[in-house]
């Protein structure tokens, strides 16, 4: 999977960088080409002859070569790779990079590349866990970057914690199946729905829902990756979809989700329906506030909303796949079970509100899969990303 990928390895001045030498061989051996672009603090803890003698390059660290003052293009580099690593990654350059203070050769390359970007930050747990760390990962994984997130154990300043970076051979095995992944969904067209939807009160006001459309941008990012073309309709979320392959159409109620997702199904293979739609709105919408002194106690009247997965199953014709979620509290596997019929639906992703860390306003999701021969699968407790993987996995095996 590696062989003849053209990779730029970004190295900053952490003591794990002398695990950037296991990372070249390993690399290199695989087939890949290897360009080392290091700060200058990262040659204080290993020295560039290792790294071109184990890459066969010249190491870039400055803008200009020292020895005959030509210039080195971060630009180039940049359109020359096909995926960046900056391992190991320091808090440091973490927060260049996710605010784009572009002082050092790397962090210019990081700038200019057009290729998926995997960061393994290397730090002091205290550093990891602190929010301005957090909230710069946080901000590069909405650039669309991987964060390989580092692992427990013995640190460098003999604390125990979060903040190895993790291993090369892990590092490795991440880059190759993100190549082995890329094309599975090529030239397939996938819609997905997600977040929440807003049923207006009156102009300041709305039925709305805690559903934060992580999972189905999660799936749209995955789908997009495996090279599909992705047609997201999102309620109002705080989230960006970062791939140019995803088409993002906002909406605000499930009348206008209702709209969106029908008129695109007829040209798409499959449709992902992750959204919490509202299943009533109110039957007459305010055009002004409605004031406190109007009456002494509110009803609202209700009225049923159109679903949007039960009219895709519906429209569904031979190849297309239809995918619904389901959240239940009780009696899970029935109920996810008889929505799956009743939308006639190819397979149900099931999470249970009683599952700790799965759901609403969470990262992470426990989740069950249920397809129209019954069979069932389950999966432990996962961020959403890697959830999303298992979700697409198996709509591979449905559309090939
Ligand atoms: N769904 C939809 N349109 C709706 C309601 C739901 O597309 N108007 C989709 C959801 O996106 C999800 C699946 O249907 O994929 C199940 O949603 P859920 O709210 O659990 O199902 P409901 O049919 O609303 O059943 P209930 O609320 O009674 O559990």
């Amino acid at each position: 999977m590696l062989k003849d990928k053209k990779i730029i390895l970004g190295i900053t001045g952490s003591i794990a960088a002398y695990k950037a030498a296991y990372l070249i061989r390993g690399l290199i051996r695989k087939g890949a080409g290897v360009q080392v672009v290091i700060t200058p603090s990262g040659k204080e803890f290993i020295t560039p002859v290792t790294l071109s003698a184990l890459s066969r390059r010249p190491v870039i660290s400055e803008f200009f070569s020292n020895r005959d003052g030509s210039w080195n293009s971060h630009v180039d580099l940049g359109l020359w790779a096909d995926a960046m690593l900056i391992a190991p990654a320091t808090a440091s350059t973490i927060g260049k990079i996710a605010n784009g203070i572009a002082d050092t050769m790397l962090a210019t390359t990081y700038l200019s590349c057009k290729a998926p970007v995997f960061i393994a930050p290397a730090m002091d747990l205290d550093m990891f866990a602190h929010p301005a760390t957090q909230q710069n990962l946080e901000r590069l994984r909405s650039f669309g970057n991987y964060i390989i997130e580092p692992a427990e154990g013995q640190l460098a300043s003999h604390l125990e914690g979060k903040g190895r970076m993790e291993e090369p051979d892990r590092i490795i095995g991440i880059l190759e199946e993100f190549f082995a992944a890329q094309h599975t969904l090529q030239k397939k067209k996938i819609l997905i729905t997600a977040g929440p939807t807003y049923e207006k009160i009156d102009p300041v006001r709305f039925i709305g829902n805690y559903s934060s459309g992580k999972m189905g941008f999660a799936l749209a990012s995955a789908c997009a990756r495996r090279g599909a073309e992705v047609t997201l309709v999102t309620g109002t979320v705080s989230l960006s979809a970062a791939h140019p392959a995803i088409k993002r159409i906002d909406v605000e109620s499930a009348e206008e989700m209702y709209e969106a997702a029908v008129s695109a199904f007829p040209d798409v293979d499959a449709a992902i329906l992750c959204a919490a739609v509202a299943d009533y709105r109110p039957e007459a919408i305010s055009t002004e506030k409605i004031k406190r002194e109007s009456a002494k106690d509110m009803t609202l009247h209700l009225t049923p909303n159109k679903d949007i997965a039960a009219t895709l199953g519906a429209m569904k014709r031979k190849g297309q796949v239809v995918a619904g979620f389901a959240l239940e509290t009780n009696d899970e596997l029935a109920q996810a079970g008889e929505k799956l019929k009743r939308k006639n639906l190819d397979f149900i992703v099931l999470n249970s509100l009683r599952e700790p860390g799965a759901g609403f306003r969470v990262d992470t999701n426990r989740i069950s899969i249920i397809d129209n021969r019954g069979e069932v699968q389950h999966f432990p407790l996962k961020d959403k990303r890697d959830a999303a993987s298992d979700i697409i996995h198996k709509l591979e095996t449905l559309l090939t």
